[in-house]
């Protein structure tokens, strides 16, 4: 049956690494503790106001996964800039964009661009550029997200982002 759903090509062809990052997401998701004072002071303390307006616009899990990403980069990385600390919080600002909730989430990742609202989950890497362009974001910030810069920042905010 399984098999037989993937050759209609009814679902995304995913492997079996990517099937356990989307349980580890799924349920990190659904369970994300809320964002403490002294987390908020200290985003608030990295981010410009119009940085900081995108990071309001996350949904819960995905501001606590911002912060996740951040104390690993940190571990990674500890004497990384501030760009590269925004690059940390805001590199997932393209998925607020569709609006998916957790679950809605995992069927557009199980079932591919099927609907706008999926499709644009799909690209939310270049919507997100866009946003962080028009939010006047640093030359530097944007570039890593694009994959381009400093090689240490670009594997620490890889290794940091593989949870
Ligand atoms: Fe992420």
């Amino acid at each position: 049956m399984h098999s037989r759903i993937r050759e209609q090509g009814w679902v995304a062809n995913l492997s079996k690494f990517q099937l356990i990052h989307l349980c580890k997401r799924f349920f990190s998701s659904l369970f994300a503790r809320d964002i403490s004072v002294e987390e908020f002071s200290r985003v608030h303390s990295i981010l410009s106001v119009n940085e900081m307006d995108l990071w309001k616009s996350y949904q819960k899990f995905d501001k606590r996964h911002s912060i996740v990403v951040l104390n690993r980069l940190n571990a990674f990385m500890p004497h990384a800039g501030r760009e590269v600390h925004v690059a940390a919080l805001l590199h997932d600002i393209g998925k607020s964009d569709s609006r998916l909730d957790v679950f809605s989430r995992v069927i557009a990742t199980i079932v591919g661009p099927r609907t706008g609202r999926f499709s644009r989950y799909h690209h939310h890497e270049e919507i997100g550029i866009e946003l962080l362009e028009a939010a006047g974001c640093s030359e530097v910030t944007i570039s890593l997200l694009k994959g381009i810069g400093d090689p240490q920042a670009l594997a620490a905010l890889s290794d940091a982002d593989n949870i």
